[in-house]
């Protein structure tokens, strides 16, 4: 895809689309559009990738600025992968943060990473706290 275009503005975006996008992709984790609007709003560095008016990308990086960051909400829309669409959008967020440590959680996809310089570390642990977007524990909505 010759015209791809990466945009670091979260204004152009329609929440409710990405969202809609996101679970047709099998790529959603149970927010809504206003809370997937907020949690990109309050990341330090975001990449959209376009094609058109179409958001086939997304990635994002939390960070203090000075030694740590946390690398989430990597998503390629699937007709679009093995494009270097991922790549460039990751690229582009680690261009902000030389000097830091970044981490980041994936079930899959350890490769892809892997050729990016990230190397699995068995020393990390996790918590949600209370439970995921504070939903009811049983019987929520599955987020779709
Ligand atoms: C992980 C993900 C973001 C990668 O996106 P992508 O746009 O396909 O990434 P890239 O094209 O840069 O690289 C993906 C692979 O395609 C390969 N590739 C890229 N362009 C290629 C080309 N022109 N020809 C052949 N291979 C190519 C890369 O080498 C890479 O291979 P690898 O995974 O074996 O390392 C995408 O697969 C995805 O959205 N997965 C689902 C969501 C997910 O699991 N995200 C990660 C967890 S948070």
């Amino acid at each position: 895809v010759a015209d791809v275009r990466y945009s670091e503005e979260v204004r152009d975006v329609d929440w409710v689309r990405l969202k809609e996008v996101l679970a047709a992709d099998r790529f959603d984790n149970g927010r809504t559009p206003d809370e997937l609007r907020r949690s990109f709003e309050a990341s330090r560095f975001v990449v959209f990738a376009w094609d058109g008016d179409r958001i086939i990308g997304t990635a994002r990086l939390l960070t203090d600025g000075v030694c740590n960051a946390y690398l989430v909400d990597v998503w390629t829309l699937s007709p679009y992968r093995r494009r270097w669409i991922g790549r460039a959008m990751v690229e582009r967020l680690l261009a902000r943060v030389p000097g830091h440590h970044v981490v980041l959680f994936t079930e899959r996809e350890a490769h892809f990473y892997e050729e990016l310089g990230f190397r699995e570390e068995r020393v990390g642990m996790s918590k949600v706290v209370g439970t995921w977007l504070n939903r009811p524990p049983e019987g929520g909505s599955a987020g779709g």
